[in-house]
């Protein structure tokens, strides 16, 4: 996976993606971060990007045009890297001539755009590339996003100060979908969001904390029961937290009765 993205704080992305799990992923070879900063092609020697809005009005805007030679010198980068795979015979295909790479999901983060959530971190995991556009200020001229973005995603029903935070969110939880960047694979399916229920609760030693046991069956060693007994928490525990996740979860008639019960004593 190659994340590109479009900024006008590379540090902020740099920095926080080459940390912890992301870091690791980075050094191995299953991610890819590629931070262009949008001033570096701001074509005057102030490196002003920004200029005041037409209309009037408080801020200032991102102008069309760095943002659009960034975002052709990131589709310059892809090419040149998907012609090279195709001379040493890995993959990918041979673009001529063009200025932009067809296909290529440009994704701009705004509170506009619909919300992102687990099920879209998986659709856009299986992109070899996926571009990310930070705005800042009171946004980017319309003229550019109309002409190179092909998704608006938000994080969440509330405004930052700018796109590098969502960008960073986004890139770490589809960072969890490519395969080897984390180590138990079996996490990314079974944990909170898969099949629209959470993840049941989690327990490690003492056995016995300041008098708090754990459930006996995780002592066990029955895999059977245990099984059950973690399906069943996810049930109740999505009864209980998210209700609103239930709707979309396949349960048999005995779930939705639990379910049921333990949302109805909730209310
Ligand atoms: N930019 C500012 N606020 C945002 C949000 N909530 N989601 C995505 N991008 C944003």
């Amino acid at each position: 996976m190659n994340f590109h993205v479009m900024t006008l704080f590379p540090g902020m992305i740099t920095n926080a993606m080459g940390e912890s799990i992301t870091g690791r992923a980075i050094k191995a070879g299953h991610i890819n971060v590629n931070a262009v900063n949008i001033r570096d092609f701001a074509g005057n020697k102030n490196n002003n990007v920004d200029d005041y809005p037409y209309g009037g009005g408080a801020g200032m805007v991102i102008q069309a045009e760095p943002v659009y030679l960034c975002y052709r010198h990131i589709c310059e980068n892809i090419q040149k890297r998907k012609q090279c795979q195709e001379t040493t015979g890995i993959s990918g295909s041979i673009y001529k001539n063009i200025e932009v790479t067809p296909g290529v999901r440009v994704i701009y983060l705004t509170p506009q755009g619909k919300t992102f959530n687990q099920e879209l971190a998986c659709e856009y995991a299986t992109e070899e590339d996926l571009v990310f556009l930070c705005g800042h200020y009171e946004g980017i001229d319309e003229r550019v996003t109309e002409e190179i973005v092909t998704d608006y995603v938000s994080i969440g029903d509330y405004v930052l100060t700018g796109g590098e935070l969502p960008a960073l969110v986004m890139m770490d939880a589809i960072s969890r979908f490519v395969p080897g960047v984390l180590n138990n694979c079996i996490s990314a399916r079974t944990e909170s969001f898969s099949g629209n229920l959470l993840e049941y609760p989690q327990y490690t030693r003492p056995a016995a904390w300041r008098g708090k046991e754990v459930p006996p069956i995780l002592l066990s060693g029955n895999h059977k029961k245990l099984a059950e007994w973690y399906r069943k928490q996810s049930v109740i525990r999505t009864a209980l937290m998210r209700p609103d996740l239930l709707e979309g979860a396949e349960l048999t008639e005995e779930e939705k009765e639990l379910a049921g019960k333990v949302a109805g004593y909730g209310k």
